[in-house]
């Protein structure tokens, strides 16, 4: 996960296909001859846009293809620039950078039976996992809930399936699940997965929160949390010897690029990993939704473009 120095790669908008009311994909292509960097079910990658955004999305195709990546974006009506330039302003044959593909949603292939819950375009990452269980022929399950039938991306695709259950809030007077029922009645030994709106991601934290941590596994697209700004401490880069103060109203990582030092990023709110950093000494305020509640409590790293410090100085391994 700690590659802040990977490269970042060319690709070639082949096509772009229309999923649903929208919702559209973007089949991404290698430019010239070659393959493109594996990755496995769950993994997103960064696009930077032309308009100067990065932005992240999942992988939606099958973990075996090495010729493109697929990405399914939905036209968010509060968006900031990322899926309404995508929807508005990228055309077949564009060149877009991308960064290579990283994955905080890992699938548990082993699992004797796996529940997965996505909500609206949540389904993206999920569809992919569904795709890479059904090669193994492993046991699965999905909850697939959508506020509309014409806004559902892969839907005839997954349906075909069978092992499905489709709540469509339209047609369930607008009543959104309950997933305490879903989650208590699940076999033993499953393996929970969530990908959705915050509502729907609360919902599941709560129903999955009396579970062993390495059972459950959430995506977030947005923060929950604040970031931590409040500044007022320093941060020794363990490589150089170099001291950083962070002022007020700053993240580690607006200290240190406004320092001259170069650390990778893209998503600024904790929810992409990018800015994953060692922690050598030191207490962080951990605010991002990358690391399990397990990998919080070693504060072994952290993301510093959202956390802060609760113990007056970080060291860290930069
Ligand atoms: S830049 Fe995305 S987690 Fe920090």
């Amino acid at each position: 996960m700690m590659d802040q120095n990977a490269q970042t790669i060319d690709v070639l908008v082949k096509s772009i296909t229309y999923e649903a009311e929208d919702v559209i994909s973007l089949d991404l292509r290698p430019v010239g001859e070659g393959t493109l960097p594996a990755f496995t079910a769950g993994a997103h990658i960064e696009l930077q846009l032309r308009n100067g955004l990065p932005r992240n999305y999942s992988l939606a195709n099958p973990q075996h293809e090495r010729h493109r990546y697929y990405v399914t974006v939905k036209k968010d009506a509060a968006s900031r620039g990322g899926s309404r330039f995508i929807h508005e302003s990228v055309r077949v044959g564009d060149i877009l950078p991308i960064g290579p593909p990283r994955n905080n949603f890992a699938l548990v292939e082993d699992a004797s039976h796996s529940l997965l819950i996505a909500g609206g375009i949540g389904i993206t990452p999920i569809w992919c996992m569904i795709q890479r269980l059904a090669a193994l022929g492993r046991s699965w399950r999905l909850l697939y809930a959508t506020r509309s039938r014409r806004g559902a991306a892969f839907l005839d695709e997954i349906l075909a399936f069978g092992n499905v259950h489709l709540h469509v809030d339209d047609e369930s007077a607008g009543a959104f699940i309950d997933l305490d029922p879903v989650i208590r009645n699940a076999p033993s030994g499953t393996h929970f997965y969530c990908c959705g709106p915050l509502p729907m991601l609360a919902a599941f934290e709560r129903a999955t929160a009396a579970l062993p941590a390495e059972m459950v596994h959430v995506e977030y697209f947005s923060a929950k949390d604040p970031i931590e700004a409040t500044g007022g401490f320093d941060v020794v880069l363990a490589r150089s010897g170099r001291t950083v103060f962070v002022p007020e109203q700053s993240t580690i990582l607006d200290a240190l690029l406004a320092a001259g030092i170069d650390v990778g990023h893209s998503c600024l709110e904790g929810v992409c990993g990018t800015c994953e950093t060692k922690v050598i000494e030191g207490i962080p305020d951990h605010r991002d939704v990358v690391l399990s509640a397990r990998e919080r409590a070693s504060n072994r790293t952290m993301m510093i473009c959202c956390s802060g410090c609760k113990s007056g100085r970080l060291v860290l391994d930069l």
